[in-house]
């Protein structure tokens, strides 16, 4: 095992250099960065200019060109396909169309991880551990309900319990308010900051929502054309003189006043 060099005493993902290219699309390039532990960190940036492909490197979904990822004192850039496919159950992802199973009702789609992944049998287990999870996410007594039955917002947090069930130590939405009405998405988006608060889960936002990125994290990067071009507390990034990044910001949000 190698261990990364600096200090990442509190770091629970790092990156170091990393690049990846389509052909001639260099999409990331020598992107650098830390993820504390039990953080809430957002990656934000113009669309198409790579976060998604940056999430995937950082899964191991995607095989960077160059560069290592750390999880903890694990390199994940220099784990075999199988020994990755094991370190993921620690990851969860709620991506945009985290579709559930539609031919499956709630409760099913919730124990499909636990009797897949986890190989658990004990039948009133599993129904205690769905149960107190759609308590949770305040959403009680939907355990028979089929994904159609629902609204799009509540199959999105019924998306984010799947992917909580297994109890991972990262969690990673891919702009999980897309799509949705600002009341529904500030449900979302304070669903996160529960994730992150209550449970204790380090969570990985990427969003366009630049407002909430600044209310609710503790850390942002910013991604232009493959380069991480500001990284830091919404305060830091608030005062950032890159021209970018300052109209970004004056765009999305108007000013900030915070
Ligand atoms: N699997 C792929 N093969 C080829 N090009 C890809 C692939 N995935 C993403 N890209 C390209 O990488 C760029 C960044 O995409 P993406 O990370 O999805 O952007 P976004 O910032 O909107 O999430 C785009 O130009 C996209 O076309
Ligand atoms: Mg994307």
């Amino acid at each position: 095992m190698n261990v990364p060099e600096g200090n990442t005493a509190n770091a629970i993902i790092r990156t170091e250099n990393l690049s990846k290219a389509f052909g001639e699309n260099h999409v990331l390039r020598d992107v650098s960065v830390t993820i504390a532990e039990k953080s809430l960190f957002a990656v934000i940036g113009q669309s198409g200019t790579g976060k998604s492909v940056f999430f995937k490197t950082l899964i191991g979904m995607l095989k960077p060109d160059s560069g290592r990822v750390w999880f903890k004192n694990t390199e994940l850039t220099s784990l075999k396909k199988k020994e990755i496919t094991a370190f993921r159950q620690r990851f969860g992802y709620s991506f945009q169309n985290a579709a559930l199973f539609d031919s499956m009702t709630v409760e099913e789609n919730l124990s499909f991880p636990l009797i897949e992944v986890l190989g658990m049998k004990n039948r009133s287990k599993i129904k205690k551990q769905v149960t107190e999870l759609l308590e949770w996410i305040e959403l009680p007594g939907i355990e028979l309900k089929w994904p159609d039955e629902l609204s799009g917002g509540m199959r999105k947090r019924v998306g984010v319990a799947r992917a909580l069930i297994l109890k991972p130590e990262v969690l990673f939405f891919d702009e999980p308010t897309t799509g949705l009405d600002p009341v529904l998405s500030e449900t979302i988006n304070n669903l996160v900051v529960r994730v992150n608060k209550e449970l204790g889960i380090t969570c990985v936002l990427i969003t366009h929502d630049i407002s909430a990125a600044f209310r609710i994290t503790d850390r942002i990067a910013f991604l232009d054309q493959g380069y991480m071009i500001a990284d830091g507390t919404p305060e830091e990034l608030a005062k950032s003189e890159h021209p970018l990044v300052k109209d970004f910001i004056r765009i999305a949000i108007g000013g900030l006043t915070k």
